[in-house]
């Protein structure tokens, strides 16, 4: 639910600001200043009121009939028809800013908040023109619904291995061609994929197809990565897979969806699911179909000329080769002999691969990539970041570094000792 700035809403309303802070009072509604956000419905309320007081009243005391008295609860339909009437007589007037009753402080933090608001109008319009990337999809469900199995499928009809007479790395993610593009794929289990890369902040995954045996249904392990999708607030997919089995009930797996309020398209929800078969292929078009169509949705965009920024899918170490770090870049361009730096370690990318195995010498927005070039294993869902050369490097470390003492320190501290509490 999105909350809106009480100033906002005086202004759309053409109302005062005190105006608009008394009807919050009549309602009993708490805030603190004109800055303060209410909830959505709260301001469907508000525009009902005050739709009330301008238009829908005299037309209420010439009809004969005795009106049913206005209950506490505010019936939202008549509130938005309310609202619809007042609509056109509302244009003409002006916002009364004016006198608006508020202190020169308020007024001064009214003019900086709209200054925020404009600035973040503008970003999003800047974003607008940044060129479109590919979907980073994730895959979850329950165990042996056919995760691994979907995912093969995927990539050995949709990726061209590169013969490069090297082995192909197990990347963590790949790269899928379909007709209406590319599509990322994270085959990392896909529950690592949410709570260790999400529990440091950042979020890889846009789009998560949770995989439900259509011989199985609803169990435990589809509730928690239904949970984790939903927590992460990415759209989600339901892929009903292995439907080539006699025994297979698609039809089940939807009515079981319902009761968990998530309710398909054909029994009039919004939750898209698509039968498939990882053994025959059967869907899988479709569900590659839908995974483009939310993406496009989604309007995802990232500036490939902008700043660095990747998140660790996983990394290994490798006899030979040494670190082997798979990087998910999210905004700018990779390139080898760039310095990336990641929680305090950097190191400098000597070698770079994609999710086919192919040496490359730089990658854009979504594309995973293995790079060869920390001497130490990063972790999962730590964040990459680029600088300069390798001075810059070790200051942004040594910046890190001293942060974390300071707080391990503050944490040390006992906060009363005894000879405190005992006296002297
Ligand atoms: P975990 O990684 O253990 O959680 O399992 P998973 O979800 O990755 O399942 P996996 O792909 O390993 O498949 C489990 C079993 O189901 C295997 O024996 C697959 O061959 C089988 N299987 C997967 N998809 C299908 C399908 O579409 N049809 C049929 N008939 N069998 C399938
Ligand atoms: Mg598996």
């Amino acid at each position: 639910m999105s909350k809106i700035r009480i100033y906002t809403i005086a202004k759309e309303l053409g109302i005062e600001n005190a105006e608009m802070l008394s009807i919050l009072d009549d309602l009993g509604i708490e805030y603190k200043s004109v800055s303060s956000t209410i909830e959505e419905d709260t301001v469907e309320l508000i525009k009902g009121i005050v739709a009330e007081g301008r238009g829908s009243a005299p037309a209420v005391a010439q009809t004969d009939q005795p009106q049913p008295e206005k209950q506490e609860e505010v019936n939202t339909d008549t509130v938005q028809n309310d609202q619809a009437k007042t609509e056109k007589s509302r244009v003409d007037q002006t916002p009364a800013q004016a006198d608006s009753g508020l202190s020169a402080e308020e007024l001064a933090e009214l003019a900086e908040l709209e200054a925020e608001e404009a600035a973040e109008q503008a970003a999003a319009a800047a974003r607008a023109e940044l060129p479109h990337r590919a979907p980073v999809v994730t895959i979850m469900g329950h165990v042996d619904h056919g995760k691994t199995s979907l995912l093969d499928y995927i990539r050995s009809s949709k990726v061209a291995a590169k013969e490069a007479g090297g082995i192909t790395q197990h990347v963590g993610a790949f790269e899928a061609k379909t007709s209406k593009g590319r599509v990322v794929f994270i085959d990392t289990p896909g529950h690592e994929a949410f709570t260790s890369i999400r529990a440091r902040g950042a979020n890889v995954a846009d789009i998560a197809v949770i995989v439900i045996a259509a011989d199985d249904s609803l169990m435990p392990q589809t509730r928690e990565a239904i949970a984790h999708a939903q927590a992460a607030k990415v759209p989600m997919l339901v892929a009903i897979n292995k439907v080539d089995l006699a025994q297979a009930d698609p039809e089940r797996v939807k009515a079981d969806l319902t009761t968990i309020n998530l309710v398909p398209e054909d029994y009039g929800g919004d939750v898209i699911t698509v039968p498939v078969s990882a053994r025959t292929g059967e869907g899988v078009e479709d569900l590659l179909e839908y995974i483009s169509l939310t993406a496009e949705l989604e309007d995802l965009r990232a500036d490939p000329k902008g700043e660095f920024g990747g998140v660790i899918i996983e990394s290994r170490v490798d006899k030979q080769a040494g670190v082997l770090a798979t990087v998910m870049v999210q905004e700018g361009t990779l390139k080898v002999g760039d310095f990336l730096v990641v929680g305090e370690n950097y190191g400098k990318v000597k070698a770079m691969t994609d999710s086919a195995g192919g040496r490359i010498k730089e990658a854009g927005p979504s594309t995973p990539v293995q790079i060869l070039g920390f001497s130490e294993s990063p972790s999962s869902g730590e964040l990459v970041s680029r600088t300069e050369n390798e001075h810059a490097a070790r200051e942004l470390i040594a910046g890190r570094e001293e942060k974390r003492r300071e707080e391990e320190e503050a944490r040390k501290k006992p906060k009363l000792s005894l000879d405190d509490i005992l006296g002297p």
